[in-house]
């Protein structure tokens, strides 16, 4: 048995309790190691290995090309990094919708090859079938409704989702049905804030959200936005803590002219 680190673990337990004291659920993503160590260290509560690495690591302009190895590869990585959080994982596209045994077997495969803690995985009456097929492995499933970035070409757009009640009555119920499947989490993404608190309120699952306003029970950004590493992506929803676009650039520009310059290394710098 591994050694047991002083650190009192968050749990899907211990997020229940939180929302239950209406104390707000921190949750940010990570995709390697140094960064989880650097979130968990500062003491945030969940960390998703989003598939947002298929746009932040790697470059694509969806998610939808990361593959099932490739998430694992992120995860194992982030939870070495990672003695206290939550680590949740997204299962990528095509590894759950319409297959729930297929949908186990990648959960499955997540759980065993990273050391993850749980899976994530979009949509709600659709997948429900998954959803608890999953659960029958006892793997905690987090759900995620509203703008659901893996069915971008269904919705043609980025626009703010569930505007119109047809929309926000289906998220109303599809939320429901989540929680009684046996989600023990739900984030909502990028729909109204009134809606988004109303489904907080109606659900006993704590509701993490992102650009669905201040009335959820927590708050996930992607880590690469929040600290301003991307310049390019500036929904309203997002609020930049650091510019490290400035800060790497700046760095990497002066190693640049003390190489040129012949300053880099000098005599303390080498052997
Ligand atoms: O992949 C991701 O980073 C996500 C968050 C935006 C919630 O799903």
């Amino acid at each position: 048995m591994a050694p047991q680190k002083n650190v009192k673990r968050v749990t899907t337990h211990v997020l229940q309790e939180m929302k239950q004291r209406g104390v707000r659920i921190s949750m940010l993503t990570a995709y390697d190691y140094s960064m989880a160590r650097l979130v968990d260290g500062a003491g945030t509560d969940v960390i998703l290995v989003g598939d947002s690495a298929s746009n932040v690591m790697a470059g694509h302009e969806t998610t939808l090309p990361i593959t099932l190895d490739q998430m694992i590869y992120h995860a194992g990585s982030v939870v070495r990094g990672v003695e206290r959080a939550l680590v949740v994982v997204d299962l990528p596209f095509g590894t759950y919708q319409g297959n729930s045994k297929g949908a186990l077997n990648s959960a499955i495969r997540i759980m065993k090859e990273s050391g993850a803690h749980a899976v994530k995985l979009e949509g709600g009456r659709e997948v429900i079938g998954s959803v608890e097929r999953i659960l029958t492995a006892g793997i905690p499933v987090m759900g995620h409704l509203g703008l659901t970035p893996q069915s971008i070409y269904k919705f043609g757009t980025y626009v703010v989702r569930a505007q119109e009640e047809a929309e926000a009555r289906r998220l109303r119920e599809d939320a429901k049905l989540l929680e009684e499947a046996g989600c023990f989490a739900l984030v909502l993404e990028k729909i109204p804030a009134v809606l988004a608190g109303e489904v907080a309120r109606s659900v006993q699952i704590p509701v993490i959200g992102i650009g669905a306003g201040s009335e959820v029970d927590g708050q996930v950004l992607v880590l690469h936005d929040m600290l301003g590493i991307n310049t390019e992506f500036n929904p309203r929803f997002l609020r930049r803590y650091a510019d490290l676009h400035e800060v790497i650039t700046s760095a990497v520009t002066r190693y640049i002219a003390d190489v040129r310059a012949r300053s880099f290394p000098n005599e303390q710098e080498q052997y």
